[in-house]
This record gives structure tokens, sequence and C-alpha cells, in this order.
């Protein structure tokens, strides 16, 4: 196959992880006989720097022309100060939009090697954390209307039947591929856009008999990830919830340096990238965990490009390289082995075994 990616390397440490992203999808290009080609796009503070936009329009075209999106990471104190509309993340809200990905799908799965960097108690955790966030995009709070009036600064929140229905599927799918389980988080009990969302799911419920469903508003949602975590298969939710509820999630995994994601549209192009910010205190150090880049390579291939032996081959290398101890810094443990960001990439390149 042949595979054109628009690269978005970004900001602090997003170049460093997306360099090891490539060098595994090279090596699996070798392997499995396809051809990766990467255009660097300019998006977040890079492109504040040299354009004086955060997301150039040549940028969002290209995008749109390639296969598929791979991004490191955008932000940073450098740009805090600008005003909202020039912010780097406004180029990841730019690309979600412009490109129609509206469902973000956040895994959380605790690796048997890395229990001990799972802040819960081992009988908390014990049970298996493999849950999945399936989080709306392109809608809600972050697409509303804002600004101010009558003397008060509003965000607006919105939500149209049909956004809803659309990504509650995309979970229901989900979960009849997984353990069929859906839990639909909402605030029924405040919000009328959280009403629309109860009612829109539960019709879509009774499409999918096979699945356990039920509703659990974001607060409760919020404590019982860390009280018990092995009771969720797939959460959907809404754009803001998912934002706040995937990094918690993401830290009972151990490191939120760990954890890949994807966005999804209707058609094959997605965007892929690890939920991490551009950590910029440890920037250009070779001290970055470059699994959750990696990993979101393994998405791509997957949910992009249906190569299921490849995408497998590279979670397989992933969790081969940390049963045999080796670690990056923000995983690191007694009795691990230390490496920087550019011999992680190389020792999962050294485990990838067809
Ligand atoms: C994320 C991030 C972004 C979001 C920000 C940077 C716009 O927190 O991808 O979770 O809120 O969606
Ligand atoms: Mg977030």
């Amino acid at each position: 196959m042949q595979i054109n990616l628009a690269v978005v390397k970004g900001d602090g440490i997003g170049p460093e992880i997306v360099t090891e992203g490539e060098k595994v999808l090279n090596k699996i290009g070798e392997m499995y006989g396809h051809t990766f080609t990467y255009t660097d796009i300019l998006a977040g503070g890079a492109a504040i720097d040299k354009t004086g936009v955060p997301l150039p329009d040549e940028s969002l075209e290209i995008a749109k022309k390639s296969d598929s999106v791979l991004l490191g990471a955008v932000g940073g104190p450098k740009w805090d100060n600008l005003p909202g509309n020039i912010r780097p993340e406004k180029a990841l809200l730019g690309l979600r939009g412009g490109l129609g990905l509206f469902a973000n799908i956040r895994p959380a799965k605790l690796y048997d090697a890395l229990a001990d960097a799972c802040p819960l108690k081992p009988e908390i955790a014990g049970d298996g954390i493999d849950l999945v966030i399936v989080r709306e995009l392109t809608g809600g709070i972050y697409f509303g209307d804002r600004g101010e009036r009558n003397g008060k600064t509003f965000d607006e929140l919105a939500y149209s039947r049909e956004e809803i229905e659309r990504i509650g599927r995309v979970g229901f799918e989900m979960a009849m591929k997984r353990r069929k389980k859906v839990t639909s988080v909402d605030k029924a009990n405040i919000l009328e856009t959280s009403r629309l969302w109860r009612s829109v799911m539960h019709e879509l419920a009774k499409e999918y008999p096979e699945v356990e469903y039920s509703d659990m508003l974001v607060d409760n949602c919020a404590m019982q990830i860390v009280r018990n975590p092995a009771q969720f298969d797939v959460i959907v939710t809404e754009n803001m919830f998912g934002d706040i509820l995937s990094d918690e999630a993401s830290m009972t995994t151990g490191s939120i340096g760990m954890l890949p994601s994807s966005s999804l549209g209707s058609t094959s192009l997605g965007m892929y990238e690890p939920i991490h910010g551009s950590a910029p205190d440890i920037a250009g150090q070779n001290k970055a965990n470059p699994i959750a880049t990696i990993l979101s390579c393994a998405m791509m291939l997957r949910d992009s490009f249906g190569l299921m032996k490849e995408a497998e081959c590279i979670e397989n290398a992933v969790a081969k390289v940390l049963d045999d101890g080796y670690r990056t810094g923000d995983i690191m443990d007694e009795g691990g082995k230390l490496l920087g960001t550019t011999q992680m990439g190389d020792k999962i390149v050294e485990y990838l075994k067809k």
C-alpha cells in the first residue's frame, strides 16, 4: 500500500516523538511492503512563529488531500499570552473541524508490565483497566458561539440530534467489537443538551440489544474511574466531558505518555496523536516517551487502512519491550532499564516481528 501522511511535528517534544513514529512506520513498510510518504505541515506554535496564524490554510489543504494526519503535540508557554484566536490549540480545533473528525477515540489500557506505575491501589487496579473513551470532537462548547452579552462572558453549548447520533453509533459499534458495554456520560440532571443526548442514546441502544447500556452522570463517572475502572468498556460522551475524563483515565494507566488516540470522521482519513501535550520542560532532551505516538501509528494502520497485522505487530513489540524492562523516565521503575526517546524508538523497531 502507498500511504501519504500529512505530519504535524508541532512544538516541544513533538518533533522528537514524531520522528520515532515515522521510524517504526518505515520499518513496518519494509517488512510488509508498504510505502509511507510524509509531508510536514505547519500547525500550532511553530506555525504562529512562521506565519502569524496557528493553522495556515495551506496546512489544512494538504491535510485534506492526505490519507491521514500524524500529529506530535502543539502548544507551550511561549504562546500562552496571545489572544484566544491565535493560540496554538486553535490549530487542533481547526484540523478537527476542517477535516470533519467528529469522533475521538481514546483507549486507556493498563499494561501488565506497568502495574506498578498505576497510582491506584492494586486491589482497585487488579481487576484490569481496559476502557476506551469515545469523545464527540467537533461540537459542544468547544465549537459554540462565545463572546460577551449583557455584561457577561459566555461560551455556548449546543448539540443537534444528528451530532449525538453519529458519535453514539461509533460508541456502540466499538462496543460490539469489544466487551459489549456502553456507558453514556452526561449531566442530564442539569443540562438540556444532556437530556437530548440521553434520549438519542436510548433510541440507539434499542438498535444494539446485545450491548449492555447505562447512563452515568459525569461527576459520578469521574469518581467511578478511580473507584472501579474495571466496570468500564466503552464510555461515550460529549466534547468537554471527554476531554476531562480522558486525562483522568489516562493517568490510571501509569503515564499519560503511553496513550494513543485517533480522531475519525466519515471517511478513512483520520488524525492520530498521543493524548499528552508538548511537554516543553523536557523538549529537546531526548527524554520524552515516544510510545503514545508509536501506538497512535498502530491505531492509524488499523483504523484508517485496515492493516490489522501491521498494527498488532507494533502493539506486540511495545508490550514486549515493556515486559523486558525497558522504560523512559516517565514510567521508570525499580530495575527498569532507562532509555532515551531515540533509543526507545530503536528498541521497538528491533522488537518488530512478523
Ligand atoms: C486534548 C487537548 C485539546 C482539547 C486542547 C489542547 C484544545 O486538551 O486533545 O484533549 O481540549 O481537545
Ligand atoms: Mg485534553
